[in-house]
C-alpha cells in the first residue's frame, strides 16, 4: 500500500514521513515547498515537488506511484493571514481538497486522512468541545477547513472513499531539531524565538474569562500525531471511523503558562508585552478525547511539559 502525504515537507507531514520511514511503510511526499523544507525528508527520493493546484501532475503521480491512500496536510494555516487573503485560503484549503478527492475517487485511491483543525469549532460555552458540537468557525481558516471536511464527509457517505477528518488542536513538540516547527504563526515557536533573543514575548489579550485571563488551548505533541497516523494507516478500518475525530490531550494550558514553562526552563524572567486581543481567538478551546480512545483505542503519550522539553534540546 502506497501513501501520498501532501504537505509532507511541512512540520507535521515530515514527522509522519519520518515515522513511516522508520516503520517501513511506503510513502511519497508531495509538496510545493512554500513553507516546507526538503531537508526535513531524510530519503530525498520520496519527495516530489509539486503543487496541489496542479491537478494534472497530482493525478499523474497518484497513478505512477500506485497510490492507494492520501494523507492530506498541504494547506495554508494562519488564522490572521486568512483574514487578509480569504481567496487564497478558499482555493488552497477548500477548492484544492475538493479536486484532490475527485482525483482520488476516479483513480482508485480508497483511503483519505484529512488534517483538519480545532478552529472549525469557534467559541464554545464550556470551552470543551466534542466532535458532535455544532461548528461555528470564527476565522476564514476555520471556515475553509470546515468546508473541506464537509466535502470529505459527502464522499464517504456516498461510498466513494473511506476516511476521516482529524481535528488537531495546537500541535507542539518535535522528534528532532531537523523537523522543528519554523512557523511564525504558532505560539510556541514565537515564544521560543523571543526567549532565545531575550525579547518580551507577546500576549494577545489578558482580559479573557479564564483563570489567569489569557487564552487556554489544548497542546498535542506532533510525535503523538505521527503515531496516530501510523496506527490508522497500518490498520485502516474505514467503516469503524467516524467522520471526524478530535486530536488533543483533553488538558488546557494557558498562554501565560506556556510562556512561564519556556522562560523558567531557560532560566529567564518573564515580562510579557500585552497587546489587544486578536479577532478569531476563542477564550478556551480544549478537546474532548473520548471518541479517539473509543473508536481507535488511541491515547496520547506526551504531556505538555515533555513536549516543551523536546523543543529545548
Ligand atoms: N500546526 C498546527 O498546530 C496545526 C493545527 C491544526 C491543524 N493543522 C493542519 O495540519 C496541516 C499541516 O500543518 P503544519 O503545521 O505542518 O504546517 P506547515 O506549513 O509546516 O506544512 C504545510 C505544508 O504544505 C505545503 N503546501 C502548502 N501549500 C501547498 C500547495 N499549494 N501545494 C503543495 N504543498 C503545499 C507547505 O510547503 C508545507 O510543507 C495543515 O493542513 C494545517 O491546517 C496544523
Amino acid at each position: 500500500m502506497n501513501w501520498l502525504i501532501t504537505g509532507g515537507a511541512g512540520y507535521i507531514g515530515s514527522h509522519i514521513a519520518e515515522l513511516f520511514q522508520q516503520e517501513g511503510l511506503n510513502y511519497y511526499c508531495y509538496d510545493n515547498l512554500s513553507t516546507g523544507d526538503p531537508a526535513r525528508i531524510s530519503d530525498s527520493e520520496r519527495l516530489i515537488i509539486g503543487d496541489i493546484h496542479d491537478e494534472v501532475k497530482l493525478e499523474r503521480i497518484i497513478n505512477k506511484m500506485e497510490v492507494s491512500g492520501v494523507i492530506h496536510l498541504a494547506a495554508k494555516k494562519s488564522v490572521e493571514e486568512s483574514r487578509e487573503k480569504p481567496i487564497l485560503y478558499e482555493k488552497t484549503n477548500f477548492e484544492a481538497t475538493e479536486r484532490i478527492l475527485d482525483i482520488c475517487s476516479r483513480n482508485g485511491v480508497s483511503q483519505f486522512i484529512f488534517s483538519s483543525t480545532a478552529a472549525v469549532y469557534g467559541e464554545s460555552k464550556s470551552g470543551f468541545v466534542s466532535e458532535d458540537a455544532e461548528l461555528h468557525p470564527i476565522s476564514t481558516y476555520g471556515v475553509t477547513k470546515m468546508k473541506a471536511e464537509s466535502v470529505l464527509t459527502s464522499y464517504i457517505s456516498r461510498g466513494l472513499i473511506q476516511g476521516v477528518s482529524l481535528r488537531y488542536f495546537n500541535v507542539i513538540g518535535q522528534a528532532s531539531a531537523a523537523l522543528k516547527d519554523n512557523s511564525s504563526d504558532n505560539l510556541v515557536p514565537r515564544v521560543l524565538t523571543a526567549a532565545r533573543q531575550h525579547l518580551k514575548p507577546q500576549i494577545y489579550g489578558n482580559d479573557y474569562p479564564t483563570s489567569d485571563r489569557t487564552c487556554i488551548r489544548d497542546y498535542v505533541d506532533v510525535r503523538d500525531i505521527a503515531r496516530l497516523h501510523l496506527r490508522l494507516c497500518r490498520d485502516f478500518d474505514g467503516p469503524k471511523l467516524p467522520p471526524a475525530l478530535n486530536v488533543g490531550t483533553g488538558v488546557g494550558v494557558s498562554v501565560l503558562e506556556v510562556m512561564q514553562s519556556i522562560y523558567s526552563r531557560m532560566g529567564l524572567s518573564l515580562n510579557p508585552e500585552v497587546l489587544p486581543r486578536r479577532q478569531g481567538d476563542p477564550a478556551t478551546l480544549v478537546a474532548e478525547i473520548g471518541k479517539l480512545k473509543e473508536k481507535i483505542g488511541f491515547v496520547t503519550k506526551f504531556d505538555f511539559e515533555s513536549s516543551i522539553e523536546s523543543l529545548l534540546h
